[in-house]
C-alpha cells in the first residue's frame, strides 16, 4: 500500500466535504486554506496506524479528516498569533481577507472538525473524543508557552521540548493513536503508536525550525526567517543564545525593538551558521526520530505492514519543506 493512496482518498473525501456556503466570508478561507495543500502527515498517520491492524482502512477516512482540519485551524489562528505573511506559497487568511475573519473561521473549523470527529465508526468513541480534547488543549498550552518564551531572555532545551511537545508533537501522536483506537487496539499498543508519533513529533518541529532559518523559500511555502523575526525561542535561537556572551551581537538583535526585518534575519543567520548551530540542531533531530524509528521496529506488526509507516517517517526526516 503506497501513500499515494491514502492522500488521494483523503483529497478525494475532503473535496466531498462541506463545511457550509453562506455567509461567504466565514466559508471561503476555509476552503481556500485547505485547498493549499500541504503535506497531510497527520491524516496520512491515523489511516496507516489503522491499516497496521486492518484492512479497511477506508472507514478511518472522516476521523482523519478530523485531525487534519483541525490542524488547518490551528494554523490559521498561529498565523495571526505568529504575525506570518505567507502559508503554503500563498497570502494567510488573516492577510488575504482580515483579522476577524481568520478567527471565526478558523472557530468554525474547529466544529466541523468535531462533527467529521463524530463519523468515528468503531472504537470507544468516548474514550476518543476525551482524548481528543486533551491533545487540542495541549495544543492550546504550547502555543501560549510559545508565546510567553518570545518575551523571555532565555529559555532551557527541556522547557523547548516540553513546549514543542505540547504544540505540535501531541497531535502526531494522537493520530496514530486515533489509528490504533478505530482499529480497537489493546492500551498497551495504542500507546505506543503515540509514543512513537510524539518523538517523530519532536524531530519533525526540530526540522521545522531548521528550515524556518535554512530552507527554500519557493520550497518552504512560508516566510524564512519569521521566527527570528518575531524572536521564537527554536531550540537554534536558544542555543545560540546559550553560546553567546550577554553583551554578543546576538542579544543586541533580540532586544533590537525596530529594525529592518530582512537585516535582522541575514545577520542573525549569520551568527547562528558561524556557530554550527545548524549541525547541532540536525543532531537533537536526529535523535528524536531514531527514537521514533525504534518504535516503528518495535510494533508487534508483520514487518510488510508497517514498511508504509517507516517509508513515512523516513521522508519526514529527510523533507526539506
Ligand atoms: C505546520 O505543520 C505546523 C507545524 C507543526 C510545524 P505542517 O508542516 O504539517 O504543515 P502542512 O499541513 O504540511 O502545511
Ligand atoms: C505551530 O508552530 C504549531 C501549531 C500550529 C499549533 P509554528 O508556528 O512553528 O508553525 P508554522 O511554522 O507557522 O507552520
Ligand atoms: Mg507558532
Ligand atoms: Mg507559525
Ligand atoms: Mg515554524
Amino acid at each position: 500500500m503506497s501513500l499515494d493512496k491514502y492522500l488521494a482518498a483523503l483529497q478525494h473525501e475532503l473535496n466531498e466535504y462541506s463545511y457550509g456556503n453562506e455567509p461567504k466570508e466565514l466559508y471561503e478561507p476555509i476552503t481556500y486554506l485547505m485547498n493549499l495543500g500541504g503535506k497531510r502527515l497527520r491524516p496520512a498517520l491515523v489511516l496507516m496506524a489503522y491499516h497496521l491492524f486492518k484492512d479497511d482502512w477506508q472507514s478511518a477516512l472522516k476521523p482523519a479528516m478530523a485531525i487534519e482540519v483541525f490542524h488547518n485551524f490551528t494554523l490559521m489562528h498561529d498565523d495571526i498569533m505568529d504575525e506570518a505573511p505567507l502559508r503554503r506559497g500563498q497570502p494567510t487568511v488573516h492577510i488575504k481577507w482580515n483579522r476577524d475573519v481568520a478567527i471565526l473561521s478558523g472557530d468554525v473549523m474547529l466544529v466541523a472538525a468535531y462533527d467529521l470527529l463524530a463519523e468515528a465508526e468503531a472504537g470507544n468513541f468516548k474514550k476518543i473524543f476525551k482524548r481528543f480534547n486533551r491533545t487540542a488543549a495541549e495544543v492550546c498550552e504550547g502555543q501560549q508557552i510559545d508565546m510567553n518564551f518570545e518575551e523571555r531572555g532565555s529559555v532551557s532545551e527541556e522547557e523547548y521540548i516540553t513546549m514543542i511537545k505540547l504544540k505540535t508533537s501531541v497531535l502526531l501522536g494522537f493520530s496514530l493513536e486515533l489509528g490504533g483506537r478505530l482499529a480497537e487496539q489493546p492500551e498497551g499498543v495504542v500507546n505506543h503508536l503515540y509514543d512513537i508519533g510524539v518523538n517523530l513529533g519532536i524531530g519533525f518541529q526540530l526540522k521545522d525550525d531548521i528550515l524556518d532559518v535554512y530552507g527554500d523559500p519557493e520550497k518552504f511555502g512560508k516566510q524564512v526567517g519569521g521566527d527570528i523575526i518575531e524572536n521564537k525561542k527554536t531550540w537554534l535561537m536558544l542555543k545560540a543564545l546559550e553560546m553567546s556572551e550577554p553583551d554578543s551581537e546576538l542579544h543586541r538583535w533580540v532586544a533590537k525593538e525596530s529594525f529592518d526585518p530582512e537585516e535582522k534575519v541575514k545577520a542573525v543567520r549569520a551568527i547562528f551558521t558561524d556557530l554550527g548551530i545548524k549541525e547541532l540542531a540536525e543532531q537533537a533531530m536526529t535523535a528524536y526520530f531514531v527514537k521514533g524509528f525504534d518504535g516503528i521496529a518495535k510494533l508487534n506488526v508483520p514487518v510488510e505492514r508497517k514498511a508504509t509507516l517507516k517509508a513515512f517517517a523516513d521522508y519526514l526526516f529527510d523533507r526539506d519543506w
